[in-house]
């Protein structure tokens, strides 16, 4: 059994970061709400308690608090910003109601030698204080220890800006350390989770390979599994997965719309079919799905088409398996952590079939979900443990509406077989180009992108080419640089970069002479065209 770290939910934004950088110090982490019961705590069995921040006011009646049997645990807690004053609160210091916010970056000095700071500072000061760089975001803030506690770091702002009570074991800091702009945020989460918590690093992928495989054999048995194949990251990792673990007892149904990636269906066939062994049902549903498309311009009218119609095909596909009992899916933990109602006890609903677009329950089929633990970066790592290519686990995302969403209007083959080989000249492209060709790590422009594809616009534009007048569509090349995808700019490719992909596509790809470059942020426009 791994050695474990709870964390519990306030409800920041940054939650998320700090089991990934517990995570990252090779020690198993999970989120869970704030409120779990007294119950949960005791039977967790973790090696050490993290509290996260949180929007709340611990100086307001009925906000948040951390359940009391965390500090009769008897193990290590660390509270951060909300969890610190939670804490103070709780177990007999006070907050007060700060009048301005502080947010940034800040200066702190360490105070005392604590075990959580010793020896981590960013520098010293001329009179030999070890000073942090930190990154504050907070209102509220404690301005009186409770008993047995000490100072472990002030700012003039924040007097109290970390506090300890180290027979306890308890450590508290008002400043994040999950995010990067903490620079020793790092040295201070491994500190806590290794020196004060006393974990092991044991975190790591071939030893999760072979507990999962056992795991995913205790939970099925003898019955067969479906999985719907897209190639992206999380199903194709889900799928060699499963396939280590039951191997012919699962099958994979790929559905190929007719609007992939040049090549996809060929990619995904030989890669699992061919090198890994894995039994995957290619259904070629193309004219099914330009059928329904056709004459439809609405962009949200496509989406529920073509959602509707995937349902529709693997429901079919699926049904002639009679065997199979399971339905695998490629969730991960984000989406376990954002869909867990937060705020309400124990309640942890998970939202189902959310990869495959809503498969209805009629299917019949139990869940087995086998990322739901792992967050995207160590699906990626599972991934290349588990032998599929660096290329395939780290290409950009996909949306599951493929080129539907990237052929504005209505939706024709022609379009899509224009569209799929112009996409595949600009990816090529930007694979073969390197951001900076002297230095001593190359990194290519499409590993400095975070998406970038070709779109198609119905629209037809005159041109010449040898002595000849042309007619004809037009393509747009977009490629974006975003943590988060919800915010994005676009990327400044090399203007020698895109006359290439220019020149290439007008010449290639017949039916094309013009090609634009998008340079629109999200917001106002958004990644996709539609
Ligand atoms: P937007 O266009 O909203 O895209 O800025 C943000 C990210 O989401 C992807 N996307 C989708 N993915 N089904 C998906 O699976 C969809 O309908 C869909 N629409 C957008 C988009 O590719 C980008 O990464």
């Amino acid at each position: 059994m791994h050695s474990k770290i709870l964390i519990l939910d306030f409800g920041s934004q940054v939650t998320q970061l700090i089991a990934r950088r517990v995570r990252d110090a090779g020690v198993f982490s999970e989120v869970h709400p704030y409120d779990v019961s007294d119950e949960f705590i005791k039977n967790y069995g973790a090696a050490g308690i993290i509290l996260s921040g949180g929007p709340s006011s611990v100086t307001e009646g009925d906000t948040p608090r951390a359940p009391m049997a965390v500090y009769e645990a008897g193990v290590p807690v660390l509270g951060i910003c909300y969890g610190m004053q939670t804490m103070a609160e709780q177990l007999g210091g006070k907050v007060e109601n700060g009048l301005v916010r502080e947010f940034g970056y800040a200066e702190v000095r360490a105070r005392g030698h604590t075990a959580l700071f010793k020896e981590i500072n960013d520098f010293v000061t001329s009179e030999g204080h070890g000073m942090l760089k930190v990154w504050m975001s907070h209102g509220d803030k404690v301005n009186e220890m409770p008993p047995g506690f000490k100072l472990m770091a002030s700012t003039d702002n924040c007097p109290i800006a970390a506090m300890a009570d180290e027979e306890r074991r308890f450590y508290a800091v008002q400043f994040h350390p999950e995010v990067t702009h903490t620079l020793q945020g790092e040295a201070i989460l491994s500190r806590f989770v290794h020196e004060i918590c006393g974990c092991q690093s044991d975190w790591n992928m071939p030893d999760y390979i072979s507990e999962a495989v056992a795991s995913i054999r205790a939970q099925v048995g003898d019955d067969e599994v479906i999985l719907g194949l897209s190639g992206g990251v999380d199903s194709s990792v889900a799928a060699a997965l499963i396939h280590r673990a039951i191997g012919d007892k699962l099958t994979c149904v790929f559905v190929d719309h007719g609007l992939l990636r040049l090549d996809e269906g060929k990619m995904v066939m030989e890669m699992f079919a061919n090198n890994l062994g894995v039994k995957v049902i290619h259904v070629d549903a193309t004219a099914q799905f330009m059928g329904h498309l056709a004459g439809v311009s609405d962009p949200e009218a496509k989406r529920k088409i073509i959602g509707r119609e995937f349902v529709e095909v693997f429901q079919v596909e699926s049904g002639k398996l009679s065997n199979a009992k399971w339905l695998a899916q490629g969730t991960i933990y984000p989406d376990v952590i954002e869909s867990a109602g937060k705020g309400k006890k124990g309640s942890h609903t998970i939202k189902s079939h959310h990869n495959v677009g809503g498969l209805p329950d009629t299917l019949n089929l139990k869940l087995l979900e086998p990322l739901r633990e792992l967050f995207k970066d160590e699906v990626r790592k599972l991934g290349v443990a588990l032998g599929l290519p660096h290329s395939m686990i780290y290409r950009h995302p996909f949306p599951g509406p493929g080129l539907g969403v990237r052929i504005l209007g209505e939706v024709k083959k022609e379009f899509a077989d224009l569209l799929r080989r112009a996409d595949a000249i600009f990816i090529e492209e930007l694979r073969n180009t390197m951001v900076d060709p002297n230095a001593e790590k190359l990194q290519s422009w499409y590993d400095a992108t975070s998406q970038a594809f070709a779109v198609f616009l119905p629209v037809k534009s005159v041109g010449v080419m040898g002595d000849g007048r042309t007619y004809e569509y037009v393509v747009a090349l977009r490629a974006v640089q975003t943590q988060d995808f919800m915010t994005a700019h676009w990327a400044h490719l090399p203007h020698e970069l895109l006359g290439k992909v220019s020149n290439r596509i007008i010449n290639e790809v017949r039916g094309i002479n013009r090609v634009v470059y998008d340079i629109s942020g999200k917001p106002p426009a958004t990644i996709e065209w539609e």
